[in-house]
């Protein structure tokens, strides 16, 4: 095959080119949390630092492999994108079907949540002597919205789908590796159950691949 010289490159070529720009839109978000837990101790700075980036990854819905945000019509979804070798961060696409919902949890590492698509409903909960109970009103995130989860602001909440007829999707990124970690639900009477909740999917994405 005869090599395409500088300056010659077909459109095709450049649609290429700039559906790969797009799609390493994940893999620029990585790389920055990999700088991050790499290089500084410091939690609060760190998710400081996770929010700004999490804030970029969440301002456009055009860059999430199609595999990872498949609902399921019974239980929601917890697609790895990608989990950090050393366990320090992993990063999920959480897919809610229509109606669904989690039980009251907490995740025993920080969070920071962005929404993508569609919208969800966050409760945060309180220990009282007699189990959970909620703890202000319940917040409403909307694509580009940024939560966080930690000892520090609350570790404990119960989430769910705004929509009862549309699929959402938000982006977790947590510090350790979350589908691996011993955490709990808390159920009606201050029961609490260990839970480890695992991943959906068995592959993860080619952060080089283009975008679909
Ligand atoms: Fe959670």
């Amino acid at each position: 095959m005869t090599p395409t010289a500088a300056g010659s490159r077909t459109s095709t070529e450049f649609q290429q080119g700039r559906r790969t720009e797009v799609s390493q839109k994940l893999l620029a978000f990585v790389a920055e949390v990999t700088r991050c837990v790499e290089n500084v101790q410091d939690e609060v700075i760190v998710v400081s630092r996770v929010r700004k980036a999490m804030s970029e990854l969440v301002s456009t819905d055009d860059w999430l492999p199609e595999t990872m945000a498949l609902s399921d019509p019974k239980f929601y979804q917890q697609h790895l994108l990608y989990g950090d070798p050393l366990d320090r961060f992993s990063v999920v696409s959480f897919v809610w079907g229509p109606g669904q919902q989690t039980p009251v949890h907490d995740h025993s590492v920080w969070g920071v949540i962005g929404m993508l698509r569609g919208s969800e409903i966050n409760q945060r909960y309180g220990r009282t002597a007699y189990g959970m109970d909620p703890i202000g009103g319940s917040e409403r995130l909307e694509p580009g919205d940024v939560e966080i989860v930690s000892e520090a602001v609350g570790d404990i909440h119960q989430v769910r789908n705004a929509f009862d007829d549309r699929v959402s999707i938000s982006i977790h990124c947590y510090g350790g590796n979350i589908g691996r970690i011993r955490r709990h639900v808390f159920k009606d009477l201050g029961e609490t159950q260990e839970f480890v909740s695992g991943y959906s999917n068995a592959l993860t994405p080619n952060l080089w691949a283009p975008a679909q």
